[in-house]
């Protein structure tokens, strides 16, 4: 029998899938989401957030021919190369796969017709997008002020940084960035504006604050770069529409499976799966959230921030 690190293979997405100077994707927490998704073979399964496909080609390989998978990304990137990865699945052993352009915000219009038995969300932005300075995610890299996972999106970062009301931004920036010293933030933006670009922008906030002293770990600009990139992409309202269609979406004993990266995430979804519980919705299959292990967060420093949050669906259909 195969030992169980052989069914992972590998967990970064292949070489030159980005083009050449791009990071690759490591999922994070892959094995532990794929435990609890329970996955049974010939089942329907939803990956709400494929980016490079990495849970996805887990999840593929374990379905069968008479399996099903659904996956969604807003990026059109992302689904190129989920489909180029998905490929990896043994001849014979492919079930059939539906890739969509689409956010999970619309997923009760997507879903398996009779229902799916588990449904994954791995949130945020992947390596692709952040490591790709002319995607404008990254305060690192010179890039356009663009932050937009989906291309075709309506909302830009330049329409943030450049042109919206000084107290509107500065509550972006507190909303959605957590960051206290959001008013000075936005009076710094809005002084220095025309902001021309990603470092032009993080080199605004860095001089709104005093020196970072040596070893410091978070970067000044990291909480405001956050705040945008939520804002400009509607983040916590496509999880809230999510977490709300996913009772409806899943057949009685379907698992949801949720992996978080900031607090303001975490805090939605720790809210919908306990009143999902009170309701007698969902059962809870983690009381805490899994959070990665040492030697995960040494290989992958993007999942030491991760939570995973698991519950099962009941068969309580009054409320499907
Ligand atoms: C962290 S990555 C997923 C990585 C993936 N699990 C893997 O192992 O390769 C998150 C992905 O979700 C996508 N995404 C974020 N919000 C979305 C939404 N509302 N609807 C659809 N896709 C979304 C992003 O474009 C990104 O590709």
């Amino acid at each position: 029998m195969a030992r169980e690190e052989d069914d992972f293979g590998s967990n970064k997405a292949p070489e030159g899938a980005h083009g050449s100077g791009q990071v690759g994707h490591v999922s994070v927490l892959l094995k532990e989401a794929i435990d609890f998704l329970a996955i049974r073979r010939g089942g329907s399964y939803i990956d709400a957030t494929l980016g490079l496909g990495g849970h996805s080609l887990e999840i593929a390989k374990r379905l069968g021919p008479q399996g099903h998978l659904i996956g969604f990304d807003k990026d059109t990137q992302a689904l190129e190369l989920a489909r180029k990865r998905l490929t990896q699945v043994n001849v014979g052993e492919q079930p059939r796969i539906t890739l969509l352009h689409s956010s999970y915000a619309d997923i009760a219009q997507h879903g398996p017709p009779t229902g799916a038995d588990g449904l994954l969300a791995d949130l945020g932005v992947s390596s692709l997008q952040f490591g790709d300075p002319a995607r404008g995610f990254s305060f690192q890299a010179e890039g356009p002020l663009d932050m937009r996972m989906d291309p075709q999106g309506e909302r830009t970062a330049d329409q943030v940084v450049n042109h919206m009301r000084e107290e509107d931004l500065a509550n972006v920036i507190y909303e959605f960035g957590e960051e206290r010293r959001s008013r000075r933030i936005a009076r710094a933006i809005v002084r220095a504006r025309p902001i021309r670009n990603t470092a032009h922008l993080a080199q605004v906030i860095s001089a709104a604050f005093r020196p970072m002293k040596h070893g410091e770990r978070i970067h000044p600009a990291t909480r405001t770069f956050q705040a945008i990139r939520i804002f400009v992409n509607r983040e916590l309202d496509d999880l809230r529409a999510l977490l709300k269609a996913a009772p409806g979406v899943l057949k009685p004993g379907g698992r949801l499976v949720i992996i978080s990266f900031h607090s303001l995430e975490d805090r939605i979804v720790k809210d919908a799966l306990r009143d999902g519980a009170k309701a007698g919705v969902y059962r809870l299959l983690t009381k805490k959230p899994v959070e990665a292990g040492e030697e995960e967060i040494d290989r992958n420093p993007r999942s030491r921030s991760a939570k995973l949050r698991a519950a099962e669906r009941t068969d309580n259909s009054a409320s499907r």
